[in-house]
């Protein structure tokens, strides 16, 4: 059973004027849900999880750019320093992967993977997939059925985020940092319409915001 910290629904969050928050983003955020520390916190931990099941063997970490950018080296950060103070220790290379699904604060059913030439390459490896947040499920596995062409040998997926939602096709990542509810969430990498990367926790968007960055 894979365990995850679990934003329940009503959970109110934390006021804005409480923690460091950019400006330019002020007036478009309903409440800091997930703080950065915290994110840290539990990526630590996430990290410890997943060297333990795929410890022994190169791993080559995917990140799903772009929302996963942050995660990713965060994650990566705390993977290498168990490989530095541990007796045991574990190769690690990278790669990119660039996926586009959605439009507003909608999923499209279209799902655009970038850069899909450079997965033949993992042929044979262990491969962690490292994702910003499930919602459908429909960007993983389009992903996932794409890299099985490719023959890895052992495929995992960490997703920091998953979300609880009727929309889900009922997909779960091996493993997750936190379950949260459906509601549209940015920080951390997360975007509405490319804005919002630039903010270090992960809020709740409001609904003035979604109009003010409409595409
Ligand atoms: P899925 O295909 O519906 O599972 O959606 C996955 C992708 O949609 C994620 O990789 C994100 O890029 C994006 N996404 C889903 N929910 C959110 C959200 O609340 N904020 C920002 N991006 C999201
Ligand atoms: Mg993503």
């Amino acid at each position: 059973m894979t365990s995850y910290l679990q934003i329940a629904d009503d959970e109110k969050g934390h006021e804005l004027d409480l923690f460091c928050v950019p400006r330019h983003y002020e007036n478009d955020l309903e409440k800091v849900i997930i703080p950065h520390g915290l994110i840290m916190d539990r990526t630590e931990r996430l990290a410890r999880d997943i060297i333990q099941d795929m410890g022994g063997h190169h791993i080559v970490a995917l990140c799903v750019l772009k929302g996963g950018y942050k995660f990713f080296a965060d994650l990566l950060d705390y993977i290498k320093a168990l490989n530095q103070n541990s007796d045991k220790s574990v190769p690690l290379t990278v790669d990119f992967i660039r996926v586009k699904s959605y439009c507003n604060d909608k999923s499209t059913n279209s799902v655009k993977v970038i850069g899909g030439d450079e997965l033949s390459s993992l042929s044979g490896k262990n491969v962690l997939i490292v994702e910003d947040i499930v919602e459908t499920g429909r960007t993983m596995q389009t992903l996932l059925s794409l890299l099985s062409e490719c023959n890895p040998k052992m495929v995992k997926v960490v997703s920091l985020l998953v979300k609880r939602t009727p929309r889900s096709s009922g997909y779960r990542p091996d493993y997750i940092g936190f379950e949260v509810p459906d509601a549209f969430l940015v920080g951390y990498a997360l975007d509405y319409n490319e804005y919002f990367r630039d903010l270090s926790h992960i809020c709740i968007l409001n609904d003035q915001a979604k109009e003010k960055y409409k595409v």
